[in-house]
């Protein structure tokens, strides 16, 4: 187990959430929250949520993706695959992910996430801060994953050159109550993207 630091206070900011929503971009008014992408290796998560973030930048609004694959390079080069390291792995995400969001800027996530209990981890952290948290199902049938093998990983897991693949010899929980599903095996990246654009524009985060 960790060793864990005592003597430590929470320090309080002078800056509002309004404030920073006044001087972030050129679309006043506080935005920041998750998406939370989850879903298989293949499902197209990335290219959601990079579709996604295209999209915001282009109206103005700030937003900033963070991708498995990118943060396994960086932050969390030091993770696995085990049930464990993924715990950790999508911890780190979602205190990054909300230090983005509290900062006033749309923060997605692209991670398989695919313990229920870490993504719900995910959510209360946000909660805590009254910070929008939306999960997104990227829903796409392993089949159909596997049949695209974009980077020939479930290739190289059927063949057991990978372990701990997940679908394959590693499990993925879907999500119970997602505030949205994409079923992105039958539809465009356009109309992907849409989805999630159409959700902010619900709850009230973009124009
Ligand atoms: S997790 O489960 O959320 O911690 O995984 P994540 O950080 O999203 O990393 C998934 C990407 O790592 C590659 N990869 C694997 N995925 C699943 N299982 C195993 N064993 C594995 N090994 C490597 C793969 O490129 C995943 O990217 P995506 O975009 O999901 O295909
Ligand atoms: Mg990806």
């Amino acid at each position: 187990s960790q060793q864990k630091a005592t003597n430590v206070f929470e320090q309080t900011h002078h800056v509002s959430r309004a404030k920073r929503g006044q001087i972030m971009g050129q679309r006043g008014g506080f935005r920041g929250c998750t998406v939370w992408f989850t879903g298989l290796s293949g499902a197209g998560k990335t290219t959601i949520s990079f579709g996604v973030e295209d999209y915001l930048c282009a109206q103005g609004i700030p937003t900033y993706a963070l991708d498995g694959d990118n943060v396994r390079h960086g932050l969390n080069k030091n993770l696995g695959f085990s049930a464990e390291d993924r715990e950790e792995n999508i911890r780190r995400v979602a205190e990054v992910a909300k230090l983005f969001a509290d900062s006033g800027v749309v923060a997605l996530t692209s991670f398989i996430s695919p313990f229920a209990k870490d993504r719900e981890q995910a959510r209360i952290i946000h909660k805590e801060l009254s910070l929008p948290f939306y999960e997104c199902f990227v829903d796409t049938p392993i089949e159909i994953c596997e049949k695209r093998d974009v980077k020939g990983l479930y290739k190289k897991a059927r063949a057991g050159k990978i372990k701990a693949f997940t679908g394959i010899d590693s499990s993925y929980e879907p999500p119970s109550k997602p505030e949205l599903v994409i079923k992105a095996g039958d539809l465009t990246i356009y109309e992907c993207v849409q989805k999630v654009i159409h959700l902010l524009k619900n709850k009230g985060i973009i124009p």
